[in-house]
């Protein structure tokens, strides 16, 4: 028999990245749940979501808080500056679960210059938050949204760095789900590295004029 698929929360989900995962999840079978502040835009999310997919997905659009009640896996795609309110608004019902953290700690306007929170980064920042009872998972950080809205193979690779390996290896699992390859790259300490290559990655677009660089793991074989 087959294991059903845990449904998956995504705080902020109505905007450009958390769409873009859900987008994909969705499409791979997973239930959904798009979290926003507003009901109201959580639905027409949902709404410009279902144009996109065959009409057997599972997808629903509700609060925040409601939405870490119902799932099994959180993930939170908000700006930085919305980071701390939003996990404090879930905090309890995040206990027990995996959150997948896809926040850059960017601070405008400079964002192209690596600037990490007093915490050491925002994965550590929201275990902070959180507290023990939660494991928190960076991944994604390095993926444009552009690559994520369609089916199109991306080209570029998921660092996956975590609470603990129990934790990084269910999160690489939903990387493979979104269709791009994953690797296990250590404890939440190594999250300053992973989000801080996004502002080096946003450098590297300015500087060569392109829209979405990424990065790519050489040295390990690929299935
Ligand atoms: N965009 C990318 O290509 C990309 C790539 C990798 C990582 N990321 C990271 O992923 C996160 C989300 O990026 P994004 O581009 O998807 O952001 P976004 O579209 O600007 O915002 C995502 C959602 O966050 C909520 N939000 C925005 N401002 C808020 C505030 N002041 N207080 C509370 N909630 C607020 C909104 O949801 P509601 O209004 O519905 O509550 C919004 O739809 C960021 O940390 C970003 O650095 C982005």
């Amino acid at each position: 028999m087959t294991e059903a698929l845990p449904t998956i929360a995504i705080l902020g989900g109505t905007g450009k990245e958390g769409k873009g995962l859900a987008y994909r999840w969705a499409g791979a079978g997973y239930p959904i749940l798009i979290g926003s502040r507003q009901t109201e835009k959580a639905q027409s999310a949902v709404a410009e979501l279902r144009k996109l997919l065959p009409a057997t997905v599972y997808l629903e659009g509700m609060t925040n808080p409601e939405a870490a009640q119902q799932a099994g896996i959180l993930v939170i795609t908000v700006p930085f500056a919305a980071h701390r309110a939003t996990l404090e608004s879930i905090r309890e019902y995040a206990q027990g679960k995996i959150l997948v953290d896809v926040t850059v700690p960017l601070v405008p306007p400079k964002v192209s210059r690596v600037q990490m929170p007093p915490a050491g980064s925002a994965a550590q920042e929201a275990r902070e938050i959180l507290g023990e009872g939660v494991e928190v998972v960076d991944a994604f950080q390095n993926i444009s949204y552009e690559h994520l809205l369609n089916d199109e193979p991306v080209e570029c690779d998921v660092l996956v760095v975590g609470s603990s390996k129990a934790a990084r290896t269910e999160v690489l699992k939903l990387v493979q789900a979104a269709g791009m390859v994953g690797w296990d790259a250590g404890t939440i300490e190594n999250a300053v590295v992973v989000e801080g290559l996004t502002s080096v990655l946003i450098y590297l677009n300015k500087q060569y004029g392109v829209e979405s660089s990424g990065i790519r793991i050489t040295g390990i074989p690929r299935d």
